[in-house]
């Protein structure tokens, strides 16, 4: 190897030594190692040479090529870490700047309602069950006292599920349970006894879906159960357990309430429960006697003492436990409540909607700190 090719690589280190930035490193790198690069030209010298000759130039010319790449990355580098070290000086941080706003959610009013009644009822000594969204028609209709051919499981407009194996209905292998959507939060009534036997005291709020779609019925809603069952309970307590509920949850003491009778399959005997209200700016208030000048009766929600056929179905003995059930929409109370009057918007994700009715998750709804989410 020649003297010129020794101060040609000195020259080329010193050129990759004081590169100024990345393209200038990358100009060094190609008039090196590139295609027409002088250590590819001598490389390519080594083809024509004898053997002893190309076992001198050999290994010489391996060295340059290796020492050239050697300083292209020790510069690369040390030029990447200067343009770190640039780029963090020129950011400054300012930490007394206020920080950006950020967009934050909102409790939606049913589930601010479905706390609110919890928080209620939990001061009742009552706890919180759930059940299954998708039941078996034993669990909605047959222990709720609704047997096949009842007429009241017309009533509910329910979404069955295919009924796997069987073309038609009456198909179906006897005692075989068909799923469904929940028509109602009272399956939850039964799953509760079955499960823990009694003394009982739960409410259950819960989605429910029927087939049925307009300004003020959505096909999924949501309910809320109550169930209690001891010995010796009456329609008495049922009726103080409403009036201190509604009392609380609409934080009026002046709420009255009418029963009336009714009926459902599951409780006898059965009572329809209405509360006065008066309209206010066109809105519709609680509170007063439905009978009082200006005022009306609204029906509020379905009770009455749990159908002995139903205990016993859950496995008691109704001779010995008794109890009294409620049911009543968790999305018509957070509607009365909170002044809303279209149901389907309660269900259609309208971020401004929720904006305006949604609630601060910081407004926990607490007995003493007021039931109610601060407006
Ligand atoms: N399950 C009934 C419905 O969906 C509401 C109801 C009425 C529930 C009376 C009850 C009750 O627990 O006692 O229409």
């Amino acid at each position: 190897m020649s003297d010129t090719d020794d101060s040609r690589l000195e020259a080329a280190l010193a050129a990759i030594a004081g590169a100024a930035d990345g393209d200038a490193l990358e100009a060094q790198r190609i008039a090196a190692l590139g295609k027409q690069g002088w250590v590819s030209l001598a490389l390519k010298t080594l083809g024509a040479m004898s053997a002893e000759e190309r076992l001198v130039a050999g290994p010489r010319i391996q060295a340059m090529r290796a020492a050239v790449a050697e300083a292209i990355a020790e510069r690369k580098k040390a030029l990447d870490s200067k343009a770190l070290e640039a780029q963090l000086a020129s950011e400054v941080l300012d930490l007394t700047l206020p920080a950006p706003a950020t967009p934050r959610g909102t409790v939606h009013p049913v589930s601010q309602v479905m706390d609110e009644l919890a928080e209620v009822f939990a001061d009742m000594g009552f706890s919180v069950a759930t059940g299954p969204e998708i039941e078996d028609d034993w669990h909605n209709f047959t222990a709720l006292n609704m047997p096949e051919s009842h007429p009241a499981r017309a009533m509910h407009d329910t979404f069955y599920f295919p009924d796997e194996g069987a073309e038609r209905t009456f198909d179906r292998a006897p005692n075989s349970r068909r799923t469904l959507l929940r028509t109602h939060t009272s399956p939850v009534q039964i799953r509760s006894m079955v499960e823990h036997g009694a003394p009982l005291r739960i409410i259950a709020p819960g989605r429910v879906y029927r087939s049925d779609s307009d300004a003020t019925h959505t096909p999924m809603f949501h309910q809320v159960e109550g169930l209690v069952i001891d010995e010796g309970i009456h329609l008495g307590h049922l009726k103080w357990t409403l009036e201190t509920f509604l009392k609380a949850f609409f934080e009026r003491d002046d709420i009255v309430l009418r029963l009336r009778p009714s009926y459902f399959p599951f409780t006898e005997p059965s009572v329809e429960v209405d509360v006065g209200f008066a309209i206010e700016n066109g809105r519709r208030v609680l509170g007063g006697s439905g009978d009082a000048p200006g005022h009306a009766w609204m029906e509020l929600l379905g009770s009455g003492m749990v159908n002995r056929r139903v205990i016993e179905m859950s496995g008691l003995d109704p001779d010995r436990w008794q109890g009294f059930a409620f049911g009543v929409g968790v999305d018509r109370l957070a509607m009365l409540k909170y002044g809303m009057d279209d149901l389907r918007a309660f269900f259609d994700g309208d971020a401004r909607w929720l904006a305006h009715y949604g609630f601060s998750p910081f407004d926990q709804p607490t007995l003493s700190g007021g039931v109610g989410a601060r407006a």
